[in-house]
């Protein structure tokens, strides 16, 4: 399958520059796009061959549920069976937003999209390119990030490109995403609101507006425990990995980096290729060949957009050994820890 690959200019476009991908969504194909998190492997999410298309393209276990993407609040009345208060509280609050919630489907909902579940994850993503496309296209738009699954997910266009071309009819470029990680996932069928993916908007945020919110178990998790099972079934994949075997280091950060620069030396020594994920604070302090920084520590959302993309620049240079720092994980860092602790396979040295 050849690849269209359409640039647009997200501060200036019209919608009929989306005629084609709206139309490529309505015949049941596989369009990827930018949101405000990640790009999203799009298809028609009321269409079942269309949501089966997405599962071969990017290799997913077909029990892992895709998220319905929405631009207009009235659509959730259609996708849901019920919408319960502290979702109407959070949505009036986030969305536009970062923010994933799970929802009881209505019938018009195929299971070949929730992967069999009687439950569906919506979003309205805060994007003007991701929402003239839902509109023009007409459906809501069922879409996973646009990786193969289990690699890191893509923050450039050209990391979609490099996943999946030829095997999706289009890619719309819009440029590099704001935010970096995907939404916040929050459970809100139950009593109390349950984060099962921590993202942009923090367990803090969400509490400001609905009180107490608690997270799933699999998020707190810093082993491969196999008895706990994750709410979001995504959650238990591997996932997020880069090629090479990666370590994070953690305590002292003088300490952190000292350990770094002694392992860099071994794995030099013996042959290898190594590389080491620094911040904007210490990047000078490494003696690597391959230094890559994420981010400023002073700057938590500079670290969400570089971690993605960091990875996979090690995979493009074939580094065998990858060590990072890590980060507190309060607020957004709870998501940073999240994304780097898969990422290493929950590989952590302390100091
Ligand atoms: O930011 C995002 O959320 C991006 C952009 C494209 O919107 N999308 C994204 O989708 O990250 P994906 O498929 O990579 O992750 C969706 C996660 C998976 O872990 C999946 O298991 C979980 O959401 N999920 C989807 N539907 C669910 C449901 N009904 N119940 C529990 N978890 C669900
Ligand atoms: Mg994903």
């Amino acid at each position: 399958m050849n690849t269209i690959i359409q640039q647009i200019n997200v501060e200036d476009f019209e919608n009929n520059e989306l005629k084609e991908a709206a139309q490529i969504l309505q015949d049941g194909g596989l369009v990827a796009f930018p949101t405000e998190t990640v790009y999203g492997l799009g298809a028609n999410g009321l269409d079942e061959n269309a949501s089966k298309k997405i599962y071969e393209a990017k290799g997913r276990p077909s029990d892992n549920p895709l998220i319905l993407h929405i631009a207009d609040i009235s659509s959730l009345e259609v996708l849901t069976s019920r919408i319960p208060e502290a979702a109407r509280k959070l949505a009036e609050t986030f969305w536009p937003g970062p923010l994933t919630m799970i929802f009881p489907k209505s019938d018009i909902v195929p299971y070949g999209t929730t992967g069999g579940l009687d439950t569906v994850a919506i979003r309205m993503p805060d994007h003007k390119l991701a929402a003239a496309l839902i509109r023009t296209s007409g459906v809501p738009i069922a879409a996973p990030s646009a990786n193969t699954s289990g690699r890191p997910s893509p923050t450039l266009a050209k990391h979609v490109a490099d996943d999946l071309a030829g095997k999706i009819d289009m890619i719309l470029d819009g440029g590099s995403v704001e935010i970096g990680i995907e939404s916040t996932i929050v459970d809100v069928s139950g009593e109390v609101p349950v984060i099962l993916r921590p993202g942009y908007i923090t367990k803090g945020m969400l509490e400001d507006v609905v009180g107490q919110v608690e997270v799933d178990k699999a998020v707190l998790t810093r082993k491969v425990d196999t008895s706990i099972k994750p709410k979001a079934p995504g959650m238990k994949y591997k996932h997020y990995a880069p090629k090479g075997s990666m370590t994070i280091f953690e305590g002292d950060l003088d300490k952190v980096v000292t350990t770094i620069n002694e392992q860099v030396k071994k794995q030099k020594e013996a042959g290898n290729k190594v590389g080491v994920i620094a911040t904007e604070e210490t990047k000078d302090r490494y003696h690597c060949d391959i230094v890559k920084c994420i981010g400023s520590r002073h700057n938590e959302i500079s670290i969400t957009q570089g971690l993605f993309k960091v990875l996979r620049e090690f995979d493009d240079l074939g580094t065998e050994y990858i060590y990072t720092e890590s980060f507190d994980d309060q607020k957004l860092g709870q998501a940073i820890m999240n994304r780097l602790l898969k990422a290493a396979g929950y590989h952590v040295v302390k100091l």
